[in-house]
């Protein structure tokens, strides 16, 4: 049973999200559609910077991983050679006899969470989820929608190979959307039909794919951490044979403590050679490699690191949040009022900088505002705000996780200088306007 806290974090989470542009719920206007969810202004470029720190940490840190772009639809036989339409992929079905509501059979007992009616038996339901190629419906031009962006990259294990001249041990990685026909999509974004993944697959010898699996592990932990998660909000959860997917050898968790209990995050799998000796076996193409040193020829074992760039935010924004009672800002007058402030990692944070004339009447200062904000927007993602007292400015910039905030004030116009304050520690500084571009540069690199 979730606790009511628990509940109303997650509450205020969702409502947070729609109220300042980082989500909504999909097609609101017609009642929303089931888990869909549609990232505004501000979660747009919260999802963008989680998928630019994943690509800088796996691919431009590592010489030997390289990036690819994979399409969705692909010819249907990868999901047979994987091993997708058979039974390994579905979840168990049960149905409410009373409600008719369904549910993953590993998720409830016999009788329905929702009004207390038996269950039907659990019965076997695919997750592929199915469209049509062309203008007839028919079982020949019957198509999927890719369940995980893996598949785009053991097809390519070749071109890839060939074209970039590289040698086992070596990586593909890729973000891209994935489908499933979730039987029962919930908590918000963390559980949905339509998701985006940040998947890299690395191809090894046999004997270096243990090894690996465990460095691996290791390193991604570390990625979350390096952009804000507490040590004690993540933990591994290995995962017994018996209820590894039909493709792994090994597995692993990474979970995250959300607001409604610990979930998957990330998962890491040895996944042995099942990909790319089925693959070869369907396609009839030899997708072993030789290696060029020793002469050995072998198919190379993948471990694969899968993460959710969905559930990634959801994370980063649950771990961000914060709720500060009284006022936090000098400029307000004392209150009890509770300040929202979303602490999120500056490679993170959707905006950087917000440049707040002190008040907007006063033309000097208005123009001197906007000069400065011209400015600095062509190096950072910044937003200009007039609007409201500048303690209101603070707190709504504070909500939406905003660094930095210049205040153009009557000192601006006499020295050339403004206050720059910093959203964690609400140290304010004077900065010469001239220097501000390399003020901010050094506080926003690496
Ligand atoms: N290629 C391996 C693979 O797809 P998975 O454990 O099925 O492994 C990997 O999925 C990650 O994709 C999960 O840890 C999660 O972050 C994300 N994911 C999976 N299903 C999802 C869903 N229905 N909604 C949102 N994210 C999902």
């Amino acid at each position: 049973m979730r606790s009511p806290q628990k509940i109303e974090l997650m509450e205020k989470i969702i409502s947070l999200c729609k109220r300042r542009g980082f989500i909504f719920p999909s097609s609101e206007i017609y009642g929303g559609f089931g888990s869909g969810y549609d990232y505004g202004p501000l979660g747009v470029e919260l999802k963008q910077n989680i998928k630019k720190a994943w690509w800088k940490e796996m691919i431009y840190k590592h010489e030997n991983i390289v990036g690819l772009d994979s399409s969705i639809l692909m010819n249907p036989q990868v999901w047979r050679a994987s091993g997708h339409l058979k039974a390994g992929f579905s979840d168990l079905l049960v149905e409410c006899k009373k409600c008719h509501k369904r549910f993953k059979g590993d998720e409830v007992k016999n009788v329905c969470p929702e009004c207390g009616g038996k269950l039907t038996q659990p019965r076997k339901f695919n997750l592929m989820m199915k469209t049509f190629v062309g203008p007839v419906e028919k079982e020949s031009s019957l198509i999927y929608l890719r369940a995980e962006t893996a598949q785009g990259i053991y097809v390519n294990f070749k071109n890839v190979l060939n074209s970039m001249r590289l040698k086992v041990p070596f990586g593909i990685a890729q973000i891209g959307k994935a489908f499933r026909n979730e039987i029962n999509p919930k908590n918000f974004i963390y559980r949905t039909r339509e998701f985006e993944q940040m998947e890299m697959e690395w191809f090894c010898h046999p004997k270096d794919a243990s090894k690996f699996f465990d460095y691996w592990k290791k390193e991604r932990i570390k990625w979350y951490q390096k952009l804000g998660i507490k040590k004690e909000h993540l933990r591994i959860k290995e995962i017994p044979k018996d209820d590894l997917p039909h493709y792994a050898k090994e597995g692993a968790d990474i979970e995250y403590k959300f607001p409604f209990g610990w979930g998957e995050l990330e998962a890491i799998h040895n996944r042995g050679d099942w990909d790319l000796s089925n693959h070869s076996r369907f396609s009839g193409q030899d997708l072993s490699y030789l290696d060029p040193e020793t002469k050995e020829r072998y198919f190379p074992y993948i471990v694969e690191t899968s993460a959710g760039v969905d559930r990634s935010l959801l994370a980063f924004l649950s771990e961000a949040y914060q709720e500060i009672k009284g006022a936090r800002t000098k400029t307000t007058k004392p209150t009890k009022e509770v300040e929202i402030v979303l602490s999120l990692n500056k490679d993170l944070a959707p905006i950087k900088i917000a440049v707040l004339p002190l008040v907007r009447n006063k033309k000097e200062l208005v123009k001197k505002a906007k000069e400065i904000y011209q400015t600095l927007k062509i190096f950072f993602r910044c937003q200009y705000d007039e609007v409201g007292s500048i303690g209101r400015r603070y707190r709504r910039q504070d909500e939406i996780g905003t660094l930095f905030a210049v205040t153009v004030d009557f000192e601006t116009l006499q020295k050339e200088d403004v206050t720059v304050r910093d959203r964690d520690t609400m140290e304010q500084e004077r900065v010469k306007i001239k220097d501000l571009v390399e003020f901010f540069k050094k506080k926003l690199e690496d």
